[in-house]
Formats: structure tokens, sequence, C-alpha cells
């Protein structure tokens, strides 16, 4: 029997399935689970809150670190979840069918947990700042959002990048100073930003929260700036007024990540996978528990940094 975390008709809870999950893949290969990341998208499909319908019956779960049933070779894998076509088959069991196309190598020197926790937040920060905002040598980025997730990646990725960098957070405390980096609050954001940069405004803009901070964001940028929308943590309505572009003249850009061609997801993969092996992101603090306790962390309160669910055969001693 296999211990996986399902969604059943919108109601998540564990089972032991009878069979690998995940059959009907082009290319399948047994992998079993060491550590899979409780991504914020996951929560949102496990609590109702994604306006696509759902499959009635789908293993919850969307990225983590597994090895191969029958090498022992460790691997990053990004399933095939896309808000288009809902989640399909995911990574929240002991042993599961992957596709051998969603399988990344893992580098040698870079540990299970680091991959779990860092990887997906990084490649999504990648697409945001190459593929829409065209982040172009030189070029400030401001990043909303900046002490945990994607926006901390953001972060990392643009300095390793040699940007400057200014962090946006609600508690600068929580925000480690690093070179090209300052770090401010939200008070009064587009002043301290001009005050910052000359006077010019930051080239790009990163938004991971969304609600009223977008207008923040647009304020704060350069004319012909850009700005990525990608996360909405401070609410869905963003209460933009016409100034808000017509006296800015910025862009905005709303950002899906599973929408990115396959190829590009996994170069992004690659990429993020060698910037943390290089150490140049420490990813969010990280909160294990065992895959047994997916439901709870799923929707329970989530807390600050990432949930990994280990699998039974992520290894304590070695990691
Ligand atoms: N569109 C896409 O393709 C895509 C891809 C990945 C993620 N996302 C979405 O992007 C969002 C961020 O994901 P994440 O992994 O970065 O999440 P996260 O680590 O939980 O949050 C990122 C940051 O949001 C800020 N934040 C949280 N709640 C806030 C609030 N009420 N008001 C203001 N700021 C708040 C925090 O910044 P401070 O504490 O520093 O202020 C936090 O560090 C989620 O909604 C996720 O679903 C979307």
């Amino acid at each position: 029997m296999i211990p996986a975390v399902v969604n059943e008709r919108g109601k998540v809870h564990l089972v032991d399935l009878p069979e690998v999950p995940g059959a009907g893949w082009p290319d399948p290969v047994e992998v079993e689970l060491l550590a899979a990341t409780v991504q914020p998208k996951d929560r949102q499909v496990a609590r109702g809150q994604v306006p696509v319908p759902l499959p009635e019956f789908f293993v919850a779960g969307t990225q983590a670190v597994v090895r191969r049933a029958d090498d022992g070779s460790r691997w990053y894998c990004r399933g095939p979840i896309g808000v288009r076509g809902g989640p399909q088959a995911g990574a929240y069991a002991a042993r599961f069918l992957a596709d051998a196309s969603w399988l990344v190598p893992l580098p040698e020197e870079l540990d299970v947990l680091r991959a779990a926790a860092g990887a997906a937040a990084l490649s999504d920060a990648l697409h945001a700042l190459r593929d829409l905002a065209r982040l172009a040598a030189g070029e400030t980025v401001l990043v909303l959002g900046s002490s945990t997730g994607v926006g901390a990646a953001a972060v990392s990725a643009a300095l390793a990048a040699g940007h400057p960098v200014i962090a946006a957070t609600r508690d600068p405390a929580m925000v480690p100073a690093r070179d090209g980096l300052t770090v401010l609050g939200y008070d009064d954001l587009p002043a301290q930003i001009r005050a910052v940069t000359g006077g010019a405004g930051a080239d790009v803009v990163v938004d991971t929260v969304g609600g009223a901070y977008t207008a923040r964001g647009l304020h704060s940028g350069r004319r012909g700036g850009r700005q990525v929308l990608l996360g909405y943590q401070a609410g869905t309505e963003l209460g933009l007024l016409a100034r808000d572009f017509l006296a800015t003249g910025m862009w905005l850009v709303g950002m899906n990540a599973d929408a990115v061609p396959w190829d590009r997801q996994r170069e992004l993969t690659e990429e993020a996978l060698r910037l943390l092996a290089a150490g140049a992101h420490v990813p969010d603090p990280i909160v294990t528990r065992p895959l047994a306790e997916g439901p709870d962390a799923l929707l329970g309160p989530a807390p600050r940094g990432r949930t990994l669910l280990l699998g039974p055969a992520y290894d304590h001693q070695g990691d």
C-alpha cells in the first residue's frame, strides 16, 4: 500500500493507495518521495481557492525531491500541474510514477532540504526577472514582499546577476543585509525609492503581494519601467486608478508560471538548482513534517518559511 495525500471531491485526506499512482505518462519512472514542497499554490488548491475545475480524485503536491526506485539517484521533480488542466497527479505519495521529462538532475553538492525549499521560488523569480521583466544590465530591481518565498528568491537572483536591489518588506529586520541591497519598509515607499535611486525610480518591480501594494510599486518605478505581478498575499483587489498608469508610465504584467513552456521550466529549474548549490540563495526557514501530516500542513495555518513533507524514504541521518 502506498500512503498518499489525495484531494477527493475537494476533500483532502491521507489514504493508502493499492497501486503506485501516476499511471499513463508517456515515459513513466517510479520514484520515492524524499521531500515535497508545500507551495502557496498547493494550499490554495487544497482550500478550494483555485477557480478552475479540478479532477474528482488526484494526488496533491506539485514539486519534490525524489529518488529513482531503480538506481537510487536523486532528482528534482516538477510535476505537470497546470492551471488550465488542473492538477493531474502529484508528489505527495511515498512512491509515484513521474514522467522522465519532469526529472531534473540534482547537483551533487546540494542537499535534499535546500533543494526542496528553494528551487521552485528561485525558478519563479528567474522567470519574472528574465522572461517577463526582461531585466537589462545595470537595471535596479525593487521587490515587494521580500523576506520569504519568491520575493526573497528574486532578491538573491538579481543580486547574483549584479543588479542593485531594493527589498521592500513589512519588517526590515527579517531581510539580512547584503552587498548591493537596500532594505526598506513601506512608509512613503515611492519617495524612499526616488531617494535611493537618485530620483530615477526602479526599472523593474517584482510584486509578490498585490492588494494596495501594487499601486505603491507602480509609483516607485521609472517611466517605461516594468512591474511583474505574481501574487496576491495582500489581496486580490488592487484598487488601481487611471493615474497609477498615466502618472507613472509603468507597464504592469501578470505572471502564470504554470503556463511557461516545459522546456523553459526545465531550464529555469536547472539554473535555480545551480544558484542554490553555489550558495547564492539561502532558502526560507524550513519546517519539516512527515508525509502523513500533509492534510494538516495544507489546511492548517501556514508557518513562516517553507513546509516540506518528508517521505518514508528520506534519510534523517544522511542529509
Ligand atoms: N503567478 C505565479 O506564477 C506564481 C508563482 C509563484 C507564486 N505565486 C504566488 O505568489 C505569492 C507569493 O508566493 P511566495 O511563495 O513568495 O509566498 P510567501 O513566501 O508566503 O510570501 C511572500 C511575501 O509576501 C509578503 N506578504 C505575505 N502576506 C502579506 C500581507 N498580508 N501583506 C503584505 N505582504 C504580505 C511577505 O513579505 P514581507 O513579510 O517581507 O512583507 C512574504 O515574504 C502567493 O500568492 C503564490 O501563490 C504565483
